[in-house]
């Protein structure tokens, strides 16, 4: 099956393929059509309509406010415009605390056109992702730093630096993959802690300030094109990809992709020991 524009579509075999073979691949969060295509046409391979849609689109200081409206919403959107990417929609914060509704939300962002639904959290989203998984909904895992799960952690900061918290979570991206995950994706971890767990899974991890080794990468469009409201210091890991292109938006974006693709972005500067 190809896309609109005659380019072969992204799935999950596509990815597991680039794994095998040491390929990288690039991610960008997206919220609507217009960006969905051109990220898409781009060379992009995953698409997220991702609940920092909370902060970038809506205003709000964390990702705690979206609701499942929102997500299916924007997914919509970005459905109409992508162009072959794989389309992943997150599960907002308490869209997943129990059996009934993680089947009933899971399934409404599949139907708002998601090949693949991300949760947050360790092991304690193992029997979700098991359970999505028996029925047909792949999962994302994303771990490290969940910025659902900010108030716990008393604000942005890098996870996995103390060797048992780093223990801890390379024993439950295993856990998530045994429970049937198709993606790992791994958020403010130091460089060797990421390098470990993608050396150790079978699945693609993909990685945001998690350095160089990941499979994939994922920025959020808005620091890629470098629209940061004057209030927002952007983190270590954000580069402005508009800086490198003489052709727009669409050119950062195919700088973007290009600079993972040919493993020199995230370079060290972006990334955390
Ligand atoms: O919501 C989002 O955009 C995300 C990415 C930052 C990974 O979770």
């Amino acid at each position: 099956m190809s896309s609109h524009d005659g380019r072969a579509k992204i799935t999950l075999t596509t990815l597991q393929r680039y794994k095998e073979r040491g390929e990288k691949f690039a991610s960008v969060a997206v919220y609507d059509a217009s960006f969905a295509e051109i990220a898409s046409a781009a060379g992009i391979e995953v698409l997220l309509v991702g609940d920092s849609l909370g902060m970038v689109v809506q205003g709000h200081d964390s990702t705690l406010p979206v609701t499942m409206e929102d997500v299916v919403y924007h997914l919509g959107m970005a459905a109409r415009g992508n162009r072959g990417a794989l389309l992943m929609g997150d599960m907002p914060f308490m869209s997943y605390y129990s059996e009934g509704l993680t089947l009933e939300n899971a399934g409404r962002l599949m139907r708002a056109g998601a090949h693949i639904i991300k949760l947050e959290g360790g092991r304690w989203i193992a029997e979700s992702t098991h359970l999505l998984v028996e029925r047909g909904i792949p999962v994302c895992a994303h771990m490290g730093l969940t910025p659902q799960s900010i108030n716990r952690f008393g604000g942005f900061r890098v996870q996995g630096r103390d060797p048992a918290q780093a223990q801890n979570m390379i024993d439950e991206a295993a856990m998530l993959e045994q429970a049937g995950a198709s993606i790992l994706l791994l958020e403010c971890v130091p460089v060797a802690l990421a390098q470990t767990i993608t050396e150790r899974l079978a699945i693609p991890v993909i990685g945001i300030g998690a350095g160089p080794h990941t499979d994939g990468q994922i920025m959020v469009m808005h620091d890629l094109l470098g629209i940061t409201p004057p209030s927002f210091k952007p983190p270590k890991f954000v580069k402005n990809f508009l800086l490198d292109s003489t052709t727009g938006i669409r050119g950062a974006f195919e700088a973007y992709a290009g600079a993972v693709h040919g493993g020199s972005f995230p370079g060290p500067e972006h990334s955390y020991t």
